[in-house]
């Protein structure tokens, strides 16, 4: 399997991994064959690059089940509307898809090879928020977490960049270079997600951390408040490596 930018796409390439729509739903699907007009319509879309399969069997199986991928998309989805609509944020409708995220990684804990995923633009942050608490969970598991303390991490972890919701879309959407004052914003997203999280009942303080602290830097060097080595609580920690990791 191999990522190939969409600009070297060609027709007849057979595809390595399925690519969901901002809402969740499927557009293309693991082993379809490459057309002209799908690779039209990905362009369109603004998809950066694509897994094709390189040859027969080295297809990476989903680490959670679509079904589940999908349902927590379309909650951060729905979250993040009805934050920008001023509504109160119903955090725990995500949280069924997501314990049944964490039983599918503990059920079927597969290594890290595959988590990334190639993104639309629009759907960044949810499917980046998905692929972190996935990751974030598998941390865990290799740290012993049991089943409690794992769910609290996979809460946390996809809920990190909650604070995103109360940037304006135009700053999001920008491709030129921020002025400080949009630095500004953006660095108290942190402090924005755990404002949010704190408010609801059901999400634990350790959760809420994560969002305050996934910023900050094990020598001190992050943001909001620069905290350094142990002083950052564990989850965030994890939570950290796992936003870097997929982001690469
Ligand atoms: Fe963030």
């Amino acid at each position: 399997m191999e990522k190939v930018r969409i600009e070297n796409l060609k027709s007849g390439m057979k595809l390595a991994r399925t690519i969901y729509s901002p809402e969740g739903l499927v557009l293309v699907r693991v082993d379809a064959e490459i057309t002209e007009s799908i690779i039209a319509k990905l362009k369109q879309l603004g998809l950066p690059a694509a897994y094709i399969s390189t040859k027969d069997g080295d297809m990476i199986p989903e680490p959670v089940s679509e079904l589940t991928r999908v349902d927590l998309i379309r909650s951060l989805s729905k979250l993040d509307n009805e934050v920008r609509s001023g509504q109160n944020a119903n955090l725990l409708a995500s949280k069924r898809p997501l314990y049944d995220l964490v039983d599918e990684i503990v059920c079927n804990n597969k290594n890290l090879v595959g988590i990334t995923d190639v993104r639309l633009r629009k759907d960044y942050i949810y499917g980046h928020s998905v692929n972190v608490s996935i990751i974030a969970v598998k941390i865990g598991i290799l740290m012993g977490y049991n089943q409690l303390k794992l769910a609290d991490l996979a809460v946390g972890a996809l809920f990190h960049d909650l604070g995103m919701t109360k940037i304006p879309l135009e700053i999001l959407d920008k491709t030129s270079g921020l002025t400080d004052d949009e630095v500004k914003l953006i660095h108290a997203h942190p402090e924005e997600g755990y404002n949010i999280l704190k408010q609801n009942q059901g999400i634990s303080a350790s959760s809420a951390h994560v969002a305050y602290q996934h910023h900050e830097r094990y020598n001190g060097t992050g943001y909001p408040r620069g905290m350094a080595g142990d002083a950052i609580h564990e989850f965030a920690r994890i939570a950290a490596v796992a936003d870097v990791y997929d982001s690469m």
